[in-house]
C-alpha cells in the first residue's frame, strides 16, 4: 500500500500537492507535515508537525505511518536565501540529506525532491535552455537545488534510491502564496489588481522567466512519480516548461480582464537573480521520456486566477 509524507506541506505548493494526492492515494495515506499548520481544507487530513531538519523526528513519522514514498518540499528560496546564506544552505542541503539517508535507511519505494530553474547561472544559454549546459547558479537557494540534483542523482547510482525531480518554473498559484522567491511576483500581482487595481512590480518591464500555473505543477509532479522507473532517464532534475512571459505580458493579459489596472516599475535586488535565470526552458526530454504536456497558457491562467480570487472574495 502506498503510504505518503509530504513534507513542507503547508506551503504555496505542498498545499495544492498534498490535497492532490489524497484524491489519488485516499485521505488517510497522505500525511501532511510542516514546521506550522496549514489551511483548513489542509488541516482535514493527518498532519504531523516537523521541522525538516530533524532526523530523528522523520523517522518517528516514518515509523509510526510506516510510509512508504516521501515529496519533500520544505526549502528556502531564492530572494529569502539571499538574506541568510549559511541558514539556507543548512535548511535546504540538511533536510535533503535526511530524505535521503531515511530512504537507503528504510528502503523506501520512492522520492519526489523540486529542483528549480535556479540551478542556471549567469553563462547558461538563455533561451531554450537545453537540459544539459553550463550551470553556475549564483544564488545560494540555486547552489542548494544543483547539489541536490548531484546527491539525488548519487542516491540513485550507488544505492538504488528511486528518487524522481524536476526543475520547476516560477510557480502561480493564488491559494497559498509563495514566500522569498524571485516569480513571486506573478502571483502578488493578480491580488493587487482586485484589491489596488495598480501594481508596482520589483521586475523591469522586458524581464522574461519561465511560469507554470499550479494545476501544470500538480499534474508534471504526479505523471512523474507515477511513470514507470524505466522510463525516467534523468535521475538529476528535469527540465519542465509551460508558459514564459515578461511582467509587461502579464500586466496586458489582465488588462483584458481589468482595462484600468495599472503597473509599475522599480526593479530592486531581485532583478539581478531574474537576470540569471533563463527567458525559457527547453523540456523536451521529459516531454519524450514520460508524456509531459502542459495544459494553461498566460491567458488561460489569468482567466482561472481572477476567477478564483473573486469567488474567494479577495
Ligand atoms: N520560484 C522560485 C524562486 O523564485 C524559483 O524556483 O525562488
Amino acid at each position: 500500500m502506498t503510504r505518503v509524507l509530504v513534507i513542507g506541506a503547508c506551503g504555496q505548493l505542498g498545499s495544492e500537492l498534498t490535497l492532490a494526492l489524497r484524491k489519488l492515494h485516499g485521505e488517510n495515506n497522505v500525511i501532511a507535515s510542516d514546521i506550522r499548520e496549514g489551511n483548513i481544507e489542509l488541516m482535514k487530513g493527518p498532519f504531523e508537525t516537523l521541522n525538516a531538519m530533524d532526523k530523528e523526528g522523520m523517522v518517528r513519522i516514518v515509523k509510526k505511518h510506516n510510509i512508504t514514498q516521501i515529496y519533500h518540499l520544505a526549502a528556502v528560496l531564492s530572494a529569502k536565501g539571499e538574506e541568510n546564506p549559511g541558514f539556507a544552505w543548512e535548511l535546504n542541503m540538511g533536510s535533503l540529506s535526511n530524505v535521503l539517508e531515511i530512504a537507503k535507511e528504510y528502503n523506501l519505494d520512492k522520492i519526489y525532491w523540486p529542483s528549480s530553474i535556479a540551478v542556471f547561472g549567469p553563462n547558461t544559454p538563455v533561451d531554450n535552455t537545453p537540459q544539459q549546459c553550463i550551470m553556475d547558479p549564483n544564488t545560494v537557494y540555486g547552489i542548494t537545488k544543483q547539489s541536490g540534483e548531484r546527491w539525488c542523482e548519487y542516491y540513485f547510482n550507488h544505492y538504488g534510491v528511486d528518487v524522481r525531480s524536476l526543475r520547476y518554473p516560477g510557480l502561480i498559484g493564488y491559494k497559498t502564496l509563495p514566500g522569498g522567491g524571485t516569480t513571486d511576483y506573478a502571483v502578488d500581482i493578480y491580488y493587487k489588481a482586485l484589491q489596488e487595481g495598480e501594481f508596482e512590480c520589483f521586475l523591469s518591464a522586458n524581464s522574461a522567466l519561465p511560469m507554470m500555473y499550479m494545476d501544470d505543477a500538480v499534474k508534471a509532479t504526479i505523471d512523474l512519480m507515477q511513470a514507470t522507473p524505466n522510463d525516467i532517464k534523468i535521475r538529476s532534475s528535469y527540465n519542465v516548461s509551460a508558459i514564459s512571459f515578461t511582467p509587461a505580458e502579464i500586466a496586458a493579459s489582465i488588462k483584458k480582464h481589468l482595462p484600468e489596472f495599472k503597473i509599475t516599475y522599480k526593479p530592486d535586488f531581485r532583478q539581478k537573480i531574474a537576470d540569471s535565470w533563463p527567458n525559457s526552458i527547453n523540456d523536451s526530454a521529459a516531454r519524450t521520456d514520460w508524456g509531459w504536456h502542459h495544459q494553461f497558457d498566460l491567458d488561460k491562467m489569468t482567466e482561472e486566477i481572477l476567477k478564483g480570487l473573486k469567488n474567494m472574495k479577495i
